[in-house]
């Protein structure tokens, strides 16, 4: 009797329920594809502050977007499947939830302190990407197409075991957030027809410092993780990563005026499979030239104190290295020697592996700030074709080591 009496049950429209039991909340799904959402909301409401917050294994069905923001000391436990709907497209491009910077948008933002949130290696985020895809026709940075998950003022925080699978665009973006820790992550959006799965970054970071990305598998057609404005103290580390454009810095400077930096970003211990580069840097040009999401430039700041260090490569589509500060608006070309954004201390050391031709490094910088300290180290190529002699393409580059432009 007094068991019952513990127990709380809260049924919320027609969807999935919550059975909450001291600080516990336990989400039921409808399990009949009726929107599950105020059932998962109405869970971080009752047991986000100090609680715990259970999915069973099943699948749990979503088509509103979610804000589940400030939670303290809670561990979240993911067993099943969260699969977000994306039967109304206008719905989403009319709702998801923005993140402030370059027209970018959320179907979940989810942060707080002290947070443990664990897929146990099986929980599962399933953006229902391919209808996404199919709809984008390949047309970058729809506006009003969903992240799938924003994680947004969060600190000292982990997320651990899960999976994210067919995104609707980016994955996840870490926003405003520093000490979070990001382990054992499976990610994999790829379009099963001729649609690419295009912008479906598998991590972004953004304004966020001391992140540490540990046991990563990424599969996906773009960046596999990109470091954007303001990221400083990250570590990518002991992670595969296939198909996609490598780990990324940028692009930055998009905003006239504006000042962004990117520093001390370590990836070690990595292997590279097919992906088109290995490290790259992109900044837009200094003039600016139409607006965001797909238009800009004419931002200030730096990248510097960049490695990216003993990896494996195999196959690599374009080049291993590569920089350009010569990003664009759509269609518009030039004004490759105006971004003062000011590129130093990057390396490249200890990689070795396979290249699909005989580019090493791609390097673009600007005349206005060219950049300093470029390193490529103690690596070993096998270069594609026929290919006897590596290639390295340069422009305003003041200082190297390791190769001669
Ligand atoms: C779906 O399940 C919920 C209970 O979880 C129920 O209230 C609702 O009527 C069901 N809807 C349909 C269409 O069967
Ligand atoms: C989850 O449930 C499915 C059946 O719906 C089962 O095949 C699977 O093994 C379960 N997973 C775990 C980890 O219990
Ligand atoms: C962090 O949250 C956990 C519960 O998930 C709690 O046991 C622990 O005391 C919290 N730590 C701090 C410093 O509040
Ligand atoms: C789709 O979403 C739009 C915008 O929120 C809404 O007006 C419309 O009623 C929805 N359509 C359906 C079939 O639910
Ligand atoms: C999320 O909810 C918080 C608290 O209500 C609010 O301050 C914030 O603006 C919301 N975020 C978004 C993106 O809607
Ligand atoms: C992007 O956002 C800006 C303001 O934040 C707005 O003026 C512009 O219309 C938006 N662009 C698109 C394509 O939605
Ligand atoms: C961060 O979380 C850990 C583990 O939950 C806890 O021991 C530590 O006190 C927390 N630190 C802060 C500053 O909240
Ligand atoms: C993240 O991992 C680092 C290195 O293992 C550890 O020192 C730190 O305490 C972890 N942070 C959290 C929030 O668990
Ligand atoms: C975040 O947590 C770290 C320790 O893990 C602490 O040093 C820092 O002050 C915290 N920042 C905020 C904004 O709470
Ligand atoms: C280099 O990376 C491999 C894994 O790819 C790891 O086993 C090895 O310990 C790393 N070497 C160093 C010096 O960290
Ligand atoms: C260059 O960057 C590395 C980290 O990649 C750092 O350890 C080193 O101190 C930096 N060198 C200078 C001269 O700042
Ligand atoms: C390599 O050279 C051989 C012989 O000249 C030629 O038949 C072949 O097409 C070349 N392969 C590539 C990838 O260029």
């Amino acid at each position: 009797m007094l068991f019952f009496l513990l127990l709380t049950v809260a049924t919320v429209a027609l969807g999935g329920h919550v059975v909450k039991r001291d600080a516990t909340c336990t989400v039921h799904p409808s399990g009949n594809f009726t929107d599950d959402s105020p059932a998962i909301i109405e869970a971080f409401t009752l047991c986000g502050q100090g609680g715990n917050i259970e999915f069973i294994n099943e699948t749990y069905w979503i088509e509103k977007v979610m804000n589940t923001t400030g939670l303290n000391n809670v561990q979240i436990d993911l067993r099943g499947t969260l699969l977000w709907s994306a039967a109304n497209i206008s719905y989403w491009l009319e709702n998801s939830l923005p993140l402030g910077y370059q027209n970018q948008s959320s179907a979940w933002f989810f942060g707080g302190n002290n947070i443990t949130f664990d897929g146990h290696g099986f929980g599962t985020f399933d953006g229902n990407g391919q209808i996404w895809y199919d709809f984008t026709k390949g047309v970058s940075n729809l506006a009003g197409r969903p992240h799938a998950l924003t994680i947004w003022e969060t600190n000292n925080s982990t997320f651990k075991n899960i999976r994210f699978v067919q995104s609707q665009m980016w994955t996840m973006t870490l926003a405003y957030s520093s000490f979070v820790n990001m382990t054992d992550i499976f990610v994999s959006s790829t379009s099963n027809d001729s649609e690419p799965a295009r912008n479906t970054d598998g991590a972004d970071t953004l304004n966020s410092h001391h992140i540490n990305f540990k046991r990563w598998e990424v599969h996906n057609g773009d960046d596999s993780i990109a470091m954007k404005r303001n990221s400083s103290d990250i570590l990518i580390e002991d992670s595969v990563f296939y198909t996609g454009l490598g780990v990324a810095i940028g692009s930055i400077g998009q905003y006239p005026g504006e000042f962004e930096f990117v520093e001390r970003v370590l990836t070690r211990n990595c292997s590279f499979m097919g992906t088109r580069m290995v490290g790259y840097i992109k900044t837009w040009t200094g003039v600016e030239q139409g607006f965001p999401p797909n238009g800009g430039g004419g931002g200030l700041g730096y990248v510097r104190d960049i490695a990216w260090t003993n990896s494996t490569l195999s196959g690599i589509t374009q080049s291993p290295a590569e920089i350009t500060q010569c990003t664009t608006f759509s269609g518009a070309v030039g004004q490759c020697d105006t971004s003062t954004l000011q590129i130093s201390n990057i390396t490249w050391s200890e990689l070795s592996g396979s290249l699909l031709g005989s580019s090493i490094a791609s390097i673009q910088c600007s005349g206005a700030a060219p950049c300093q300290d470029l390193q490529i180290l103690d690596s070993n190529f096998i270069l594609g074709g026929n290919a006897t002699v590596g290639t390295y393409s340069c422009h305003a580059v003041a200082s190297t080591e390791g190769f001669t432009c």
